[in-house]
């Protein structure tokens, strides 16, 4: 235990504002076996914006948003992939990885979004709105993407709409992203009823009490919050376009209307920045942990498979995505 303390010592100096050093025993021998084992096994870690510091800062080897795991999924050379994230993104490296092993460490791991459409819906849909395509945001399962023509996500989902050149398209499942694009473009947009439990609970009330309680602050929205919080927030964008913002702007003081370890995560990397920090958690997200990395990695699992009788049109509408 002491040699692990020793050993992690540089990676707590990274998350020390939210993990005291009395508390570090409790992550230092987790974080230790799992670096191990990730050169042991040839094992990329990729973590999503809302896995908690002690994941993404001391063992994730890539960070980013929907659409940059899905890139670095599709780029790496490792034979394993962990994916610190939820099962969506898990599968979706596993598509453009069918030779690898790709590992999700909780099973359960799973999102509102993808939970709110399934194929037969999506067939539904084009039989309603026949001719128009359907463009599929990445939350959504294998099984949904292969009903579809292409993907999105929220930091390329204007550019994929308008990639199309129709002048009516069919966008699921998020409700509100869907109306967040149809405000920037002159493309009618169909849509579905799926909200994400995280951002729905933003309101425009709660926009204009953070600006009245922290004056000057400046509002940034993922565009999964509802159109009215988009409007009253300075600026909307992913998970990476926002950090992209603070990192190059270094506004003094901001609000991130979304997960709440996101601000955690970037607070690290911008310590002149101010964070006032009314976040959501994300339930999903929260059930992967270092323990459950770890069990991943020592015992293969939870390996995610998908039907190959859906993975190939799946995979052609991610592709086709990121191709763009
Ligand atoms: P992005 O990281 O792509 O912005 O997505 C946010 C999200 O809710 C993923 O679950
Ligand atoms: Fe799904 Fe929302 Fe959680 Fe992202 S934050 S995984 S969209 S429920």
């Amino acid at each position: 235990m002491t040699l692990s303390i020793d050993r992690t010592a540089p990676l707590h100096d990274r998350v020390r504002h939210f993990i005291p050093a009395a508390e570090w025993p409790v992550f230092a021998d987790d974080i230790d076996a799992i670096l191990t084992l990730k050169r042991q096994r040839n094992a990329v870690i990729l973590a999503h914006n809302y896995q908690t510091p002690e994941i993404y800062h001391c063992v994730a080897d890539l960070v980013g948003d929907s659409l940059a795991l899905a890139r670095l999924a599709q780029t790496t050379e490792a034979d394993i992939i962990v994916l610190a994230g939820v099962h969506f993104m898990a599968e979706t490296a596993k598509l453009l990885n069918p030779e690898k092993t790709v590992l999700i460490p909780d099973q359960e791991a799973g999102c509102s979004l993808a939970e709110s459409i399934t194929a037969e819906d999506v067939r539904g849909l084009r039989a309603l709105h026949p001719g128009a395509p359907v463009v599929t945001y990445v939350n959504t399962s294998a099984a949904v993407k292969a009903e579809s023509d292409i993907c999105c996500t929220s930091g390329n989902a204007r550019k994929v709409v308008e990639s199309l050149g129709v002048k009516r398209v069919i966008m699921i499942p998020d409700e509100f992203l869907a109306r967040n694009i149809a405000a920037e473009t002159d493309v009618e947009i169909i849509t579905w009823k799926g909200r994400c439990e995280v951002h729905e609970r933003f309101t425009a009330a709660d926009v204009r009490d953070v600006r009245e309680a922290h004056p000057g602050v400046i509002v940034l929205a993922h565009p999964e919050c509802p159109p009215e919080v988009v409007k009253e927030a300075d600026f909307s964008g992913s998970t990476a376009v926002m950090s992209d913002f603070i990192s190059s702007r270094k506004p003094p003081r901001v609000a991130l209307l979304t997960e709440c370890s996101m601000s955690d995560n970037i607070a690290v990397g911008n310590p002149e920045v101010e964070f006032v920090r009314p976040c959501n958690l994300c339930p999903h997200m929260k059930r992967i942990t270092l323990k459950n990395i770890r069990q991943a990695l020592e015992h293969n699992r939870h390996e995610v498979t998908i039907d190959p009788a859906i993975a190939g049109k799946a995979r052609r509408a991610v592709e086709r995505m990121l191709a763009i």
